[in-house]
């Protein structure tokens, strides 16, 4: 029987968002917030400025592209993009776990868009062969639920037709982005450095403003989704000022957490970060045989949301309704230990556990945690 650890991690949070904060984050970062000032004030416009042109400078995003802040979240910055663009084109829909899932209902049910829908199955991708370039394409970058990952953009064609639409909540800071494939990009705050959610970043390609100047969906638009005026894109939203009120103390938040990033050594130092977490967990599952990656490749293996599955017998010989038991009791008592936060696997996922290994999650706290899982697991299970 394995002993128990006795060293703990110094952060034990794992949630898939919101995500661990970065080392070292403390409230009294935030002493530069504007407390009580308005967004509209020529402070608030140049921190939300500020906001979208270090995300530019951080993510090498062209200059061409657009960079605006949204309500609700990435849901409300890729509904708005969806409400805004689609319509002229059939749209083809990946779904590789339950928020891309909810985009397919969004574009069958509520938009009622004539559509194809290539779902796979948790673990894996859709073929990407399948996709036709003359319609616009839905999909996630990262599948934040089933721990996949788009392996590249090759099978995103430079002179497509149809727009690609892109929610990258769960990989942005952590996988390099091809922004010549990208037309539309959206992601939250809350995910890889740890902002706070409820804002929703949307980065558009010319192509994207294009459309949205050319077409006019038959559907009414909320004054939250609208991000035409006079018939052209409203280009406001996209320099510092937002169709409604944001939070800035979360904007502050974002902006030492954007800091924090540059100290990293920007994007190259964050992709590091989490690769070797991965490699850290990679590690462990060679070094145990219960458990496995619920990806089936290492090309669509995440770096961010790692899911995995058990494959112990004395796990899987149990009833679905057993095992969804027993991993939570295991998850319980990381809790209470304080050794693991939020590491259930998501509700409609196959039962197992999941750990966000993203940027702001430390190396050794993650190896610590893993041996206390080991150690739970064997108090649940036997040995
Ligand atoms: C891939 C994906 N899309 C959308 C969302 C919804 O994000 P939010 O709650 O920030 O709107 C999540 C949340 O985890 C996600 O992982």
């Amino acid at each position: 029987m394995k002993q128990k650890p006795t060293k703990k991690p110094a952060i034990a949070n794992y949630s898939s968002g919101p995500c661990a904060k970065h080392p070292g984050w403390s409230l009294q970062a935030l002493k530069g917030y504007s407390a009580g000032r308005s967004h509209r004030s020529d402070i608030g416009k140049k921190k939300l400025k500020e906001a979208g042109e270090t995300v530019r400078n951080l993510l090498n995003i062209p200059s061409n592209y657009k960079i605006g802040l949204f309500a609700g979240s990435d849901t409300g910055a890729f509904e708005c993009a969806m409400w805004s663009l689609l319509g002229p084109r059939t749209v083809d829909v990946l779904v590789c776990e339950s928020f891309s899932k909810d985009w397919a209902t969004d574009v069958i049910t509520q938009l009622k868009i004539k559509s194809n829908v290539y779902d796979a199955p948790y673990g894996q991708m859709p073929d990407l062969k399948k996709v036709n370039w003359d319609n616009d394409v839905v999909f996630v970058w990262n599948g934040t639920t089933s721990g996949v990952k788009m392996p590249n953009g090759d099978w995103i064609p430079d002179n497509r037709k149809g727009l690609a639409l892109c929610d990258a909540t769960s990989a942005i800071f952590a996988m390099d982005i091809p922004w010549n494939k990208i037309d539309v990009l959206t992601f939250s705050w809350q995910k890889c450095l740890g902002g706070e959610g409820g804002h929703g970043m949307m980065v558009i390609s010319p192509r994207a403003v294009e459309r949205l100047e050319s077409y006019t969906p038959p559907w009414p638009m909320p004054k939250i989704f609208r991000m035409k005026k006079d018939g052209k894109l409203n280009e406001d939203i996209f320099s510092g000022s937002p169709i409604n009120t944001p939070s800035m103390l979360c904007v502050e938040d974002w902006l030492e957490a954007l800091e924090w990033a540059k100290q990293q050594g920007g994007l190259k130092g964050l992709m590091k970060i989490s690769n070797d977490n991965l490699a850290t967990v990679d590690k462990w599952i060679s070094s145990n045989n219960r458990f496995a990656f619920l990806a089936e490749t290492p090309e669509i293996r995440s770096n961010t949301s790692v899911c995995l599955k058990v494959v112990d017998t004395k796990f899987t010989s149990l009833s679905p309704e057993e095992q969804k038991a027993t991993a939570k009791k295991i998850a319980n008592i990381l809790a209470s230990e304080g050794v693991a936060y939020d590491i259930n696997s998501y509700k409609a996922a196959p039962t197992g556990f999941r750990l966000w290994c993203g940027p702001t999650v430390v190396k050794e706290d993650l190896r610590l945690s893993l041996e206390w899982l080991e150690w739970a697991y064997e108090q649940i299970i036997g040995q």
